[in-house]
């Protein structure tokens, strides 16, 4: 009968505890190599700015509104995504982003470097209803963002909880937080928001 080759291995102590420490070792390389990297992976890019306290509003609509469901904000290094979505997304792009909204389901396209793309005006008719501008659309429509307006009661919480995190607000942007964005609609904030993405990278 032909042995298999297995049963060397298992009948073997020696063998086995050696081939296990192997495996082992090789597990922790897996784990521990990219910690190596750690400080150039979570170092944000040059020039990047925190979100204004508009933009930070926005965001807060965006994952309220469960934008993320349907959106990634994540292009990844391939031809057929830079082509059409621009350069691939980089770690220090968002270290200061808490949570991450790079989402995995793209019911819609991806829309990390949407900024600037369209005119605030299409985005406002886009959001009221996709599909007085994308007539096939089948995103949904969101008009009550025109109606409801912020108070920036909890804008400048908000940005201290940031600054926990490690994000450079100063104290003068907390201070003229509530200001800011007191009286704007949804719809102001959550397209600031969208006009910021992925504008910072050079
Ligand atoms: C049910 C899935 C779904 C949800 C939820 C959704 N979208 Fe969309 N979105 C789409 C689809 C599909 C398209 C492509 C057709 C179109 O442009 O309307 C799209 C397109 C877009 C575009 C145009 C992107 C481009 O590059 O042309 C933007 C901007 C956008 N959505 C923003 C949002 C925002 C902001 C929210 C949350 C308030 C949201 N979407 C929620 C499905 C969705």
């Amino acid at each position: 009968m032909k042995r298999n080759p297995h049963e060397l291995i298992e009948k073997n102590v020696g063998l086995l505890t050696v081939l296990i420490l192997v495996a082992i070792a090789f597990g922790s390389m897996v784990q521990i190599t990219p910690l190596m990297f750690q400080q150039q992976t979570m170092e944000p890019i040059k020039g990047l700015k925190p979100y204004t306290a508009l933009q930070l509003e926005g965001r807060d609509i965006y994952i309220r509104e469960g934008c993320v469901g349907c959106h990634s904000q994540m292009i990844r290094p391939f031809r057929s995504e830079t082509e059409r979505y621009g350069h691939y997304s980089v770690a220090g792009e968002s270290v200061w982003e808490h949570p991450f909204l790079w989402g995995s389901k793209r019911t819609g396209p991806d829309l990390a470097r949407v900024g600037g793309r369209y005119s605030d005006a299409w985005h406002h008719a886009h959001l009221y209803n996709p599909r007085d501008v994308v007539p096939e659309s089948i995103m949904p429509s969101f008009p009550w963002l025109q109606e409801n307006t912020l108070t920036g009661e909890y804008t400048a919480k908000k940005m201290e909880v940031f600054q926990g995190f490690g994000v450079p607000y100063t104290d003068k942007d907390i201070a003229g937080a509530k200001a800011a964005v007191q009286g704007k609609t949804e719809m102001e904030a959550l397209i600031a928001y969208l006009q910021s993405l992925g504008t910072q990278l050079k």
